[in-house]
């Protein structure tokens, strides 16, 4: 097999500013394509696409000579409540635009994430396992259960190599997630360190699965180098790391920086949350790749503290 020649769409979002270097790093600068709807004015090739237009995306990938894609395009939870209809649009007929052409052209390999956001409240919160009750509330849960059979069914009917995982919520420094259910456990570290103040938008109570970045990027090249006979599964896996409330994670916090305070005011994001687990079983994960997180709640805590601080060149 030759190098591959990736291609990451919606590589300006929170994920794709991380995954670029990574996959830079693995494969070399000039192997790398980024697509998105702005311009990122990065130092790798750049393509301007909107994953909606099929006969465009297949352009940029006969352009490149695209071996691998990693799509990553989509509306988040909550942004997605507020615009079904888009979401429905880009998640979705976006998602069915990348799978079509990756048979087209012939894709080696594509990696799409799916996310905690496809249980909803009937399934079991504790422990989540990987094949259960699965009736989400939200359309972005709508969009990610629906996609993970898709591609299911492309890796069935075409033989197409299609990988995914459940995202828990990520937290990071580099780019601010937009949109989405868990993004007040990125806030409260901007907040935390301008104010020393923030005000929650779930209840204090909320546990919710979560993962550091720097754990996601690498399941996410990890399984996109295991051995296609190795994964047993072609939906998406259950992936875990961590598993906190906001007072938890607050008293994290308040353990390296003793005034910060927390309020907390839940909003419609509180139902979205609700109908989330608490926790994940990834025992699959772990079984057939090899699946282990690393970071710890506290490291992670004292990594952003340390990345934010220099950030925003505060002491
Ligand atoms: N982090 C995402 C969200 O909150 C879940 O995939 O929407």
């Amino acid at each position: 097999m030759s190098t591959p020649k990736v291609l990451i769409i919606g590589a300006g979002g929170q994920l794709g500013q991380e995954l670029a270097p990574a996959l830079a790093r693995q494969f070399g600068q000039e192997q790398l394509v980024l697509s998105d709807l702005k311009p990122l004015g990065s130092v790798y090739a750049e393509e301007l696409l909107d994953v909606t237009d099929k006969a465009a995306l297949a352009a940029v990938v006969q352009k490149h000579r695209i071996t691998h894609i990693y799509h990553l395009a989509a509306l988040l939870s909550a942004t997605g409540e507020k615009n079904p209809g888009l979401a429905w649009q880009i998640n979705m007929q976006g998602l069915l635009n990348v799978l079509d052409v990756c048979v087209e052209a012939k894709i080696e390999r594509l990696f799409w994430p799916s996310s905690i956001a496809v249980f909803g409240p009937t399934t079991p919160r504790h422990n989540t396992p990987q094949r259960t009750i699965i009736e989400p509330a939200t359309i972005y849960g709508i969009t990610k259960q629906a996609g993970e059979h898709l591609c299911d069914w492309y890796f069935r009917k075409h033989g197409l190599d299609v990988r995914s995982l459940r995202y828990p919520g990520l937290i990071s420094w580099k780019a601010e997630p937009g949109g989405g259910t868990t993004d007040y456990a990125v806030h409260i570290f901007f907040e935390a360190l301008r104010h020393n103040a923030y005000t929650c938008f779930l209840g204090a109570g909320s546990a919710l699965p979560m993962m550091y970045m720097p754990d996601a990027v690498r399941a996410t090249l990890e399984l996109m180098a295991a051995p296609a006979e190795k994964l047993s599964i072609r939906t998406s896996y259950n992936l875990s790391a961590l598993s906190f409330t906001p007072a938890e994670l607050a008293a994290t916090l308040q353990k390296l920086l003793p005034d910060f305070r927390m309020d907390y005011a839940p909003d419609f994001r509180q139902a979205i949350a609700d109908s989330w687990p608490a926790s994940i079983d990834d025992s699959e994960a772990r079984k057939d790749w090899g699946w282990q997180p690393e970071w710890s709640l506290d490291a992670m805590v004292q990594d952003m503290l340390t990345n934010i601080r220099q950030k925003l060149q505060v002491a």
